[in-house]
């Protein structure tokens, strides 16, 4: 399977590191294909710009800025994210990732006003992300990553695609054999692909 991982962390001694660096190492064990993106490392341009915003609703260019990203995500018969949880959502540069890449024509399809799913080559997601505060907090705010990392993005992936969230809580009180027991859900997960 190819699968097109997308990771948004700038430290390279982070949790979130070890936690990208062991699900690329997992998925290639498992015999996949990786095409792996480090926003940060690539330096990815976050920042939807006036032109972009001129050309979003024509499909003719929209992809003009962005067309090795979207080629990326089209070929890729599944995604896994990695990234904290940066104020309840996702950090700025995934989020214009999103913004970006995920263009009419390309994540969704609309068709004398309906509504069609664009990657319909995408038949499971994976999201690996850590927050500092508990559960139950997350949880009355209405946990809006959760909710993007499943529902957003299954809406726009093949109709049967299956979803993880792989998520580590109250990292602001975490524990050595919480961290481990979290890397073996990460592992046994990349590795049943
Ligand atoms: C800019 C910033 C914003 C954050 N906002 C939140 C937040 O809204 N909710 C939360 O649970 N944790 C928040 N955190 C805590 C991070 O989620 C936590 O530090 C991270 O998951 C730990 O992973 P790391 O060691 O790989 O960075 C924030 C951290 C930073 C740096």
């Amino acid at each position: 399977m190819k699968v097109h991982v997308i990771y948004a962390h700038p430290l390279t001694d982070s949790f979130n590191a070890a936690l990208h660096e062991l699900a690329v190492r997992s998925l290639k064990q498992a015999g996949h294909e990786v095409d792996d993106l480090d926003l940060y490392r690539e330096n990815f341009n976050p920042v939807l710009s006036a032109e972009d915003r001129e050309i979003y609703h024509d499909p003719a260019i929209n992809q003009k800025h962005v067309a090795n990203y979207v080629r990326r995500l089209q070929t890729a018969e599944a995604l896994v994210l990695c990234h904290p949880v940066w104020n309840f959502g996702w950090p700025a540069i995934l989020k214009g990732y999103f913004d970006r890449v995920f263009l009419p024509d390309v994540s969704f399809k609309l068709i004398d006003g309906v509504l069609s799913p664009g990657f319909s080559n995408i038949r499971r997601i994976s999201t690996i992300t850590t927050y500092g505060s508990p559960r139950h907090r997350a949880f009355i705010l209405g946990d809006p990553p959760r909710k993007n990392g499943t529902r957003f993005l299954r809406a726009v992936m093949n109709r049967r695609v299956k979803v993880d969230y792989l998520a580590l809580y109250n990292m602001n009180n975490t524990t050595l054999a919480a961290r481990d027991r979290f890397m073996g859900r990460v592992r046994d997960t990349m590795l049943s692909y």
